[in-house]
Parts: C-alpha cells; structure tokens; sequence
C-alpha cells in the first residue's frame, strides 16, 4: 500500500494517543472506534483512519460463536490483542479485560492489565462497572495503565440485567447509570463506553463529565461512536440490532464468492493456466515467483505462506 496523499497512512497522520484523544473532546471533534479481533482487519481499520482499535471480549460472540461474552479468557484476549497490535499502526489500542479477570480483587486486576499491555500489545484497558470497580480503575491508572470504563448495559452483567437490554429507561435508572459514569470519571478512566441507553441520558452524561463517552446504541450525543466491526460490515448475518448501520454486507459478498470457488472447482475451470506454474522444464532457467503482485502488494520476503 503506497502513502499517498490523502492516504490514511500518510506520513502527515499521527499516532492517536490518550492526550490527542481529549484534545479531540476539547475541540468538540467525533471519535471513530471500531472492534478488531485479527492482524487482517486490523489493517483494514487503521489503514482507514479509525482513531480507536477495541479488542472487545464481544470476539466470544463473534469470533467463537458463544451466546455471551463470559467465557473468555485472558489468554484469548492477549491472543487477539498481540495479533491486532501487529497490523496497527496509527490507532490508539485498547483491549477488554474478560469476565472475572479483575472483579475477584484490585490485584488480580492490575496483573491482568498490565499482561494486556505487555503481552497483548494494548496501550490501555477497558473494563465493566460503576462505582463499585471505581477503586480498581484508580489502582491500574495509578500504575500508569489507561482505563476506559463501560457503563450502562454492560454485556458482562447479561444475567444481572435479565438479557441485553437497554438501561437507564426511567428517571431513577437514569440517574443510577450518570452516577456509575460519574464514579468511573473521578477514579481516572480517560474515556468510557455508553451502552445502550436512551439519547438523551447519553447527552447528560457527555455533559457532566470531562472524559471522552463512546457511545454504542446510545445515541448522536456521545464524543464518539463504537460498533462492532462484524456488525457493520454486514458479517453476522442473523444479528440486526436496531442500533447498527450496516455499511456492507460482506457475508453475502463472501459466500457468492465462495460459491463461485466450489463450482469452478467441481468443473474443473479452476485453475486456469494462469494460476498454475507449468510444466518441469528439461534445463535450467530462471524461477518464476510463487506470489503475484508488485512490490507494495507482494508479501514480504519469507513472510510468504505459498509453494516457492
Ligand atoms: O466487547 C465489545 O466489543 C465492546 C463494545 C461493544 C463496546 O465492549
């Protein structure tokens, strides 16, 4: 991929940081954040100009094929965060801390944010709760790790919640999810997640609060906005929550081709002459490369994955 101009990968683009990403607030500009669960979407998304890359434990659901997010592992989540880390170079990087990997005590909580940074190549952390978590958000900033908190529905509480459902419905659910948002900001999160409650409780939060909120199902009103990656580009097929603007719909696209790849094969139209490297040849001459493309397209050198 060439750095053109106006390329996303242009020399001009600067890394997106914690600082930069309350600068943004200040000015009033939208934040961009997008969930990446592997090295290829990574690309794909930084190369865009998202600001914000989240490894969200919602990769249980969409990558596992699980019903919740709580059986993921830290594991799984250093895993995910390691690959995405390799293909992201301009967006600022935070990756989930899975069910019951900081609830049990503050300790535990430090040791497996600092393994997301130092293992899963995070630049910060982001975890459920209000109040009651807000002495183990002070105790990993006081480390030197970001946080960012994730109030209202909150995927990790599904059976609390009685299913994913949307809160702060009423005036007094209201005023619990602002409070929650409010404990998160003075224990040092830099920014928060607002999941899906109604606009205008979303627009009270941004206002009483200096942090960043990132809205997902939450309304126009948040400093910037969070889906799901395999949502938006149209990748989960039986899932359409109201909430999601599917900008493609890459299921369709992928299976058409796929359908094309089974029945060109069953015909034996694939592969074409063009596709294939000859026949032996009586004498020596020079080697024709195993990969197409030019140099910008062309995997690196050994980092091939075909015959050579
Ligand atoms: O896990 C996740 O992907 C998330 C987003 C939906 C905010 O937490």
């Amino acid at each position: 991929m060439s750095d053109t101009k106006g390329s996303s990968r242009s020399p001009a683009r600067r890394p997106m940081t914690v600082p930069r990403l309350l600068e943004k607030k200040a000015r009033g500009e939208k934040i961009s954040v997008i969930t990446a669960y592997d090295a290829t979407f990574a690309r794909i998304f930084d190369d865009a100009g998202v600001d914000v890359l989240l490894v969200g434990d919602s990769l249980g659901m969409v990558i596992q094929g699980r019903d919740s997010t709580l059986p993921v592992t830290m594991d799984e989540m250093i895993y995910h965060g390691a690959a995405v880390a390799r293909e992201s170079r301009y967006a600022h990087l935070v990756v989930d801390l899975p069910f019951m990997s900081y609830q049990p005590n503050v300790e535990l909580a430090l040791k497996n944010a600092g393994r997301l940074l130092s293992e899963g190549g995070a630049h910060a952390v982001k975890l459920e709760g209000g109040a009651e978590i807000a002495p183990t958000i002070a105790k990993i900033v006081s480390a030197g790790i970001p946080v960012m908190g994730h109030v209202g529905l909150t995927p990790q509480s599904v059976h609390a919640m009685g299913g994913f459902r949307v809160q702060g419905k009423t005036r007094e659910a209201a005023n619990r999810v602002l409070e929650e948002a409010r404990a998160v900001a003075e224990a040092g999160a830099y920014a928060i997640v607002l999941e899906g409650i109604p606009n205008d409780l979303a627009r009270e939060i941004t206002e009483a609060i200096d942090i960043p909120t990132i809205g997902i199902g939450a309304g126009p009103h948040c400093d910037g906005q969070v889906l799901v990656s395999y949502d938006l580009l149209g990748l989960t097929p039986t899932l359409r929550p109201k909430f999601v603007k599917r900008y493609a719909e890459l299921f369709d696209a992928a299976k058409r081709a796929t359908e094309t790849y089974v029945r060109e094969v069953e015909e034996g139209s694939f592969p074409s002459a063009e596709y294939t490297f000859g026949e032996i040849r009586s004498e020596n001459g020079s080697e024709e490369p195993a990969e197409k493309g030019d140099s910008e397209t062309a995997p690196q050198k050994g980092k091939g994955y075909g015959p050579r």
